[in-house]
């Protein structure tokens, strides 16, 4: 059972016979490839036991082509040179062609990683049970498709929820390279192609001699895999490792001494996929220290990995947590991004991507689309989400991301009155003419047997992968396929699973916080459960504003911290004003009273709190008894194992209920209509 969990949604579990006897399939897999660790070679072995497992065939693997049909996999190189013609359509980098007509199977990518993909898609077709004859070519929206580790080199995760690092243990990378290799196998499976280990908040000693040799070790385990490793580093390395008096990135020696570091990476790691930098933000280090520019710093490590094909993913995290004030009426946090970095645009090297979080603030529950997607105009640039739920139940409650993902990449900026949609213009690269473009996403898989501590949580995971390939997936699409390959296709799980994830992140936010006031989670650290009080003056600037006439920052540019402004005109003139900005980011844009109606229904915001919060309760205490009708139809591990969870997230939703509703019914002192509150 243990190991189902670690096979995650690559189960292939046997079909029933009645289904399997409606597949027809070839009986040999020719794999094209070139040598034993290519990601052809890999994918002749994954078809190879998928289709034992689901339809219970073994076939062959050969390198021969013949005349009888056969399962083919190779690049299309490869595929032209052995003989074969195709009428494909453009294949793009790690794109690829998948037919499954006339009997035979085609899989036939732009390099080796892609025709993995395509083997990998073919298996999930299988797995599902569908076996419709198919033609198609498929191209990634962008070629960064990363996962970032927040884990230490001690073996800790910072936001981790799943128990300690699969990567780091001692301040050493592990030397038993399994769980790697598992994960590196999901991640082939739903198309990410790069990941950096280590967190952000970096440690240098992932540069001593022997993480190096070890990190090559790494980069060989995930490259057959077709996934390439980057790590995260710490801008005062030089000095706080190297032993340089200074980590100036103007100064020759820091300059040379990074050089160096680089070229030592290299030789272990040919085909390193850069770097990742947080830099001046939340006490760490970086290039203002000097009164250098954030593009200064970059542009250094840009040019260290430039001769060996590297990229430098630099965050636009940056805001000032000292002199934040929130007396001051116009200071806001929001506005620090697309402060820090619009002046920067044509500065970069073109090998540095900025990576930026989805909202101005930090992954909460909601949050506008950040404008500075629409300032970077010949930067290359790369949207940072978070599949770590760290404002969002910590995977111990169900809180299906893409609808939230979705209220993002859908969104379009209306930069020069054009058409700027996140996903299909922006982050594709389409609308700047872009060459780097892309997704990140923070993951905390940890050694629990079930990856993220939470059998549910993976559907994120997943969905995160085809996201990132196609932003226009639709949310509830890609969760059924998961609930297939995860639970195999009963549709009362199916349906159940389907509609319970669905629903979890409204419900999350109903019962956490409302109408783009943020997730008032405790923001003294843990960033759990209910503390609204924690969400005013403190030191982040993540401030609501409550107090007995209203609640709200005033974000307007006539009154306010002008972070509207921050967006192209017609955008930030919808923000301007309560009366055309959305319900659910109204009080993100707005300071109002407590009985300001809100545009929708009417009802007045506290009201709605109030509302919202006993409807989202309500549909967390349903979820176990949704579950429950399902008994015997799971397996009795995942079966008992998700059942407390959801209990006990029916449990806390109604802590978060009371505390919020109490919460505002002192601050406000407008008692609930219904007489709820107050009255348990
Ligand atoms: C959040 C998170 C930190 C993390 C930071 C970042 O603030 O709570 O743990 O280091 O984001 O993204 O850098």
């Amino acid at each position: 059972a243990a190991e189902d969990g670690l096979n995650a949604w690559l189960r292939y579990a046997p079909l029933p016979n009645d289904v399997r006897d409606q597949a027809h399939i070839p009986s040999t897999i020719v794999t094209l490839n070139s040598t034993e660790t290519s990601p052809i070679y890999v994918a002749g072995q994954e078809l190879q036991k998928g289709i034992e497992g689901i339809l219970g065939q073994t076939l062959d693997v050969t390198h021969e082509t013949s005349e009888s049909p056969s399962i083919i996999v190779g690049t299309i190189d490869a595929f032209t040179a052995a003989g074969g013609e195709l009428a494909v359509p453009e294949l793009e980098e790690d794109g690829f062609w998948l037919s499954t007509k006339d009997g035979a199977v085609e899989i036939i990518g732009q390099n080796e990683r892609g025709a993995l993909y395509g083997a990998f898609e073919y298996l999930s077709m299988l797995a599902q049970g569908n076996f419709t004859e198919v033609a198609y070519a498929t191209n990634p929206s962008a070629p960064i498709r990363w996962i970032n580790q927040w884990d230490n080199m001690d073996g800790t995760i910072e936001r981790g929820y799943a128990g300690l690092s699969i990567f780091f243990k001692d301040n050493l990378i592990v030397s038993n390279m399994t769980r790697i290799s598992e994960y590196a196998r999901l991640l082939a499976s739903i198309r990410v192609n790069g990941i950096v280990i280590n967190n952000v908040n970096a440690n240098p000693v992932i540069l001593s001699d022997e993480n190096m040799v070890r990190l090559g070790k790494i980069a060989d385990t995930m490259r057959p895999w077709g996934v390439k490793v980057g790590i995260s580093l710490n801008f005062a390395s030089p000095q706080t490792f190297g032993g340089l008096s200074t980590f100036d990135p103007f100064d020759e020696r820091v300059i040379a001494w990074w050089t160096d570091i680089t070229d030592k990476l290299y030789e272990h790691v040919p085909d390193m996929a850069g770097y990742l930098v947080k830099a001046n933000s939340e006490g760490q280090p970086g290039p203002l220290t000097y009164n250098r520019t954030l593009s200064d710093g970059a542009n250094m490590f840009a040019k260290a990995v430039k001769p060996h094909g590297g990229i430098v993913m630099f965050r636009a995290f940056v805001y000032d947590s000292v002199n934040l004030n929130e007396n001051n009426w116009k200071d806001d946090r929001a506005n620090a991004a697309v402060d820090f970095f619009r002046d920067l645009d044509d500065k970069f090297d073109d090998n540095v991507v900025v990576q930026i979080k989805y909202g101005p603030i930090d992954f909460q529950v909601r949050e506008p689309a950040s404008p500075l997607f629409a300032h970077l105009r010949q930067t290359a640039s790369a949207i940072e989400l978070q599949v770590a739920q760290e404002y969002l139940g910590q995977q111990c409650h169900l809180v299906y991301l893409p609808p939230l993902w979705k209220t993002i990449l859908d969104f379009d900026l209306r930069v020069d009155g054009e058409p700027s949609v996140i996903g299909t213009d922006v982050l594709t690269g389409k609308r700047f003419n872009k060459r780097l473009s892309g997704y990140a996403a923070v993951v905390n898989v940890g050694l629990n047997a079930t990856w993220l501590g939470s059998h549910l949580a993976m559907s994120n995971l997943y969905a995160y992968g085809r996201v990132a390939w196609d932003p226009t997936s639709d949310p509830e699409a890609m969760l059924r396929d998961w609930t297939r390959l995860t639970f195999g296709d009963d549709p009362d799980v199916l349906d159940t699973i389907a509609s319970m994830s669905m629903e979890s992140w409204p419900a999350y936010e109903n019962y956490t916080g409302n109408l783009g006031v943020q997730t008032l989670t405790d923001i003294t650290g843990p960033h759990y459960g209910p503390n609204p009080q924690s969400m005013d003056n403190n030191p982040w600037g993540q401030w609501t504003r409550a107090d007995a006439n209203g609640i709200g920052m005033d974000r307007t540019v006539w009154n306010g911290t002008g972070y509207a402004g921050q967006y192209p005109p017609e955008v930030a003139a919808a923000f301007e004003s309560p009366d055309t900005t959305p319900d659910e980011l109204l009080l993100w844009f707005h300071h109002v009273p407590w009985t300001h109606a809100l545009r929708g229904s009417g009802q007045s915001v506290i009201q709605h709190f109030y509302d919202a919060h006993y409807a989202g309760a309500e549909t967390a205490a349903a979820f176990p008894r949704r579950w429950e009708a399902l008994r015997g139809r799971v397996d009795d591990r995942r079966f008992e194992e998700t059942l407390f969870r959801l209990e006990y997230q029916a449990g806390h939703a109604i802590v978060w209920r009371d505390a919020i509703c109490d919460f505002y019914a002192n601050v406000s002192g407008v008692p609930d209509e219904r007489r709820r509150v107050g009255a348990h």
